[in-house]
């Protein structure tokens, strides 16, 4: 396979019409050619919703309460990441095609270009979307972090970036309307990161019975325990401490970075706010999914 050369903050580039990670652009053959398996379950967000969260959850899910198993190895080593592909570390479709257990997927593709193959296979799909407003705001901490991607400038320019859709896998607005309306014709559980920080069990419970798994309140209580944003922060295999400073720089800002709903408040000015509200009630105007801020 051939490999990049080591740069940080690569330029994005665009496959399929999508903005995507420069690194990631040059393994987007593998991602094309990737076979999915009829038991994959794919979970698929827009970045920054709850991926890792729902990720942990389902890995417990899976490993039945089994403490040893869910720290077999770090969250993007138990559910590799579909496209991701940085120099020096494994790509994504690497770590999948080596898995012989039934494998746990996360994706962050626009539906419209993911791969045919999990629709083929009718592979169970957990998507989670998160308001737009805590979504631009833990992107923009991400993009300072984790330099893979480009600088994301100032505040102010980074939300015009988002609003227009050119950060790394595009618009927010075509990515979680897109993933609704396939939810009609699809195998896929759509649930909203609000709902899961309002009450984490319901929606483990929910969980549950889309992968037709029998669960007892005792094991619900202790994936809750598990799964908590404390907990989640604590532990080195899921709170991303393990990859390589060339990807991540947690001195900058962590990934486990506040959890909660409602922190755009103290990054919008009223202006900004007045400006996206607009703009997002144009964008949303052709869809019945509706979010808590
Ligand atoms: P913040 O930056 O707002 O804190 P993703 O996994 O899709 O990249 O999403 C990361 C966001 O989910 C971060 O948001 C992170 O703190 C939050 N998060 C991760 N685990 C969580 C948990 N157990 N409970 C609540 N939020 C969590």
């Amino acid at each position: 396979r051939p490999r990049v050369t080591m740069s940080s903050r690569p330029p994005i580039k665009y496959v399929s019409g999508m903005p995507i990670l420069g690194d990631f652009a040059e393994n987007w053959e593998n991602v094309k050619r990737f076979q999915a398996r009829a038991d994959d379950i794919l979970i698929a967000t827009y970045p920054k919703s709850g991926t890792t969260w729902m990720s942990e959850i389902v890995d417990h899910i899976l490993s039945e309460g089994d403490t040893v198993r869910t720290k077999r190895g770090a969250i993007y080593e138990r559910v590799p990441f579909l496209e991701y592909a940085v120099p020096d570390m494994p790509t994504g479709t690497e770590r999948l095609n080596l898995l012989d257990c039934q494998r746990v997927v996360k994706t962050h593709l626009p539906v419209e270009i993911l791969p045919k193959c999990f629709w083929d296979e009718k592979c169970k799909t957990i998507y989670i979307a998160r308001n737009a407003k805590d979504v631009v705001v833990s992107y923009f901490h991400f993009y300072r972090m984790a330099i893979v991607h480009p600088e994301p400038g100032t505040w102010e320019e980074f939300l015009q970036n988002f609003m227009e859709g050119k950060v790394a896998f595009g618009s927010w607005f075509n990515h979680v309307k897109g993933w609704w309306n396939a939810r009609k014709e699809k195998n896929i559980l759509y649930i909203l990161y609000e709902d899961m920080l309002e009450n984490p069990k319901r929606e483990i419970h929910k969980v549950f019975e889309f992968l037709g798994k029998k669960e007892s309140e005792d094991e619900v209580e202790k994936i809750h325990q598990a799964t908590s944003f404390q907990a989640m922060k604590n532990n080195p295999m899921a709170n991303y401490t393990s990859v390589p400073g060339s990807v991540m720089d947690h001195s900058v800002s962590p990934f486990m970075r506040k959890g909660i709903c409602g922190d755009w408040k103290n990054h919008f000015t009223v202006a900004q706010n007045e400006m996206f509200d607009a703009f997002y009630r144009k964008e949303m105007a052709d869809t019945d999914l509706t979010f808590r801020f």
